[in-house]
């Protein structure tokens, strides 16, 4: 869009109407995303799930519920962080979007990230950490570490909180233990991104 620098706003208007990929016929609503822009924290996760693409919202069901708990266990509230997906409409039966779905909504998330401007992504689980960091690795290989990424962005691979609840053992090495550990060093980037200490 030359010479059109649209607002997050703007920028949502468009997304509710795209018919780009067949996922846009069997949804219900478009889940575009919610937060602040700019901010400097952004989750990103895989697909709309049922509740979702009731409500038009992203991460509100029960992984969405557990994913803010997650959050405000740190002392991360919700409103302050930048929440969406890789594929703003749900895939029937909830499966994992196709790379031609996901290629078709990367204008849009990628349009979302230059607009919000995170210092730091969050992706949950294997779909938007493959997806972005153009890796195959599983998740167990790729969480708790910070990848650089494109315009000084860091992209942070976490579990997705729907396995967290397949998995709800808290024991140490488990799933659940490792997101706490996870979401702790989430916490302490941001407060050194925000203080960075001077170098003398
Ligand atoms: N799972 C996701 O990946 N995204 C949502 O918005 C909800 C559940
Ligand atoms: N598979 C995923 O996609 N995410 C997880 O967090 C675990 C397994």
């Amino acid at each position: 869009m030359p010479g059109f620098s649209p607002s997050i706003e703007d920028l949502r208007e468009r997304v509710l109407s795209c018919r780009r990929c067949p996922l846009s016929e069997n949804r219900t609503q478009v889940v575009f995303g919610e937060g602040p822009a700019p901010t400097e924290l952004m989750f990103i996760g895989e697909a709309p799930g049922e509740v979702e693409d009731e409500t038009g919202r992203p991460f509100v069901g029960p992984a969405g519920q557990l994913l803010t708990r997650i959050l405000e266990s740190v002392g991360i509230r919700r409103e302050e962080v930048y929440i969406t997906n890789v594929v703003k409409c749900r895939p029937p039966g909830n499966r994992v979007p196709t790379k031609e779905e996901m290629a078709a909504c990367w204008e849009w998330l990628s349009a979302q990230i230059g607009l919000v401007r995170p210092k730091l992504i969050v992706t949950l689980g294997n779909t938007p950490t493959h997806w972005l960091l153009g890796r195959n690795d599983g998740i167990n290989a790729l969480r708790g570490r910070f990848f650089p990424w494109k315009g000084g962005i860091e992209i942070f691979p976490m579990f997705h909180p729907s396995y967290l609840l397949r998995n709800p053992s808290k024991a140490k090495g488990s799933p659940k233990y490792l997101t706490w550990e996870d979401i702790k060093a989430v916490k302490e980037r941001l407060s050194s991104l925000r203080s960075p200490t001077p170098a003398n």
